[in-house]
């Protein structure tokens, strides 16, 4: 019992100098935050937090980008606060305590690694550190455009649209939606991405699926490119159509499911002779403003 005791005694020390020990370096590095993904132009806000130990006095907070130093807070200096330049970073501004640096503005050459290190004092100079990327992007200048519809779709027919992103850096990500859902992968062909002398590149991604009585479902088919840059960059464009659903719908369907543009249009022909028939192959698509705009004149001439 006795020797129990003092064997609890000796762990409970141990246990009390372990936590001292632990205390008195126990500087330690809570969050840095640098922006993944900055538009060309404007601001980035880093920030490192960090906690010291009880026994621990502030030495200095560094910050390295590509692991050259750009800004120095060193409380006891004379010049407590410093800057080194460095192409592409620009210190703005900085908190009282290193803490906080804002760059401005953005251009390529800000991006790259970014590095918080926070010092203790001696005898011991605790150090710690932290890293994180930054992404500088080139938004592009105008919003995804589709092309290579038609104004005039009939069951069976095939949908063959492209989309083509502005010209950004890094390169846009393109997704197809029909009808709010995104297209099957099926319908979907490879995307390909151009890289100009500027370095900024643009992606294109094809549609191509046959239509069909589902897709006009509520009366409307909407197809829409989304195009996304990270979480900085989201804009899509959108083509709704109008379909009816009239009598002897599927009739119509069963005359041209599967036949080429050329057939489709013979079919048509025919049924045009046998009058109201003409009606029923027929959905007409009726271009949202958007295209509209991209389009008048094609428009023009197939209304008239
Ligand atoms: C430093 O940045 C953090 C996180 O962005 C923010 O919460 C804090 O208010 C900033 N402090 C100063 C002094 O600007
Ligand atoms: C889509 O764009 C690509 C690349 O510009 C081109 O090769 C292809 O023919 C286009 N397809 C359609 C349906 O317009």
């Amino acid at each position: 019992m006795a020797l129990m005791y003092k064997e609890l005694r000796v762990l409970l020390l141990v246990v009390m100098l372990l936590s001292r020990d632990y205390g008195v370096t126990s500087l330690e590095l809570l969050e840095l935050r640098v922006p993944a993904h900055v538009p060309l132009g404007t601001r980035a806000e880093l920030s490192c937090r960090w906690q010291l130990g009880p026994a621990d006095i502030l030495y200095s907070v560094k910050w390295y980008k590509d692991g050259k130093e750009f800004f120095r807070h060193v409380p006891r200096d004379q010049e407590p606060r410093r800057k080194f330049p460095l192409p592409g970073v620009d210190v703005e501004k900085s908190s009282t305590n290193g803490a906080n640096v804002t760059l401005a503005p953005a251009i390529l050459e800000t991006g790259g690694r970014y590095r918080c290190e926070v010092s203790g004092e001696r005898p011991l100079f605790p150090t710690v550190s932290d890293h994180a990327d930054m992404i500088i992007v080139a938004l592009p200048d105008q919003g995804p455009t589709i092309t290579g519809s038609k104004i005039r779709y009939q069951i069976g027919d095939r949908v063959q649209v492209n989309c083509t992103s502005g010209r950004s850096r890094p390169a846009t990500r393109l997704a197809w939606y029909i009808n709010g859902e995104p297209a099957p992968t099926a319908a979907l062909l490879t995307p390909t991405h151009q890289v100009h002398s500027d370095g900024l590149e643009t992606t294109s991604l094809g549609l191509d699926f046959k239509v069909k009585s589902k897709h006009f479902r509520k009366g409307d088919l909407k197809l829409k490119c989304l195009a996304t840059i990270a979480t900085v960059y989201w804009r899509s464009n959108e083509e709704s159509v109008q379909g009816e659903k009239l009598k002897g719908y599927s009739r119509s369907r069963e005359l041209t499911e599967g036949a080429s543009r050329a057939d489709r249009v013979q079919a048509a022909g025919k049924l045009g002779g046998s009058a109201p028939a003409l009606q029923l192959t027929h959905c007409l698509l009726i271009f949202s403003a958007t295209l509209l705009q991209t389009l008048p004149t094609r428009l023009h001439v197939d209304f008239v």
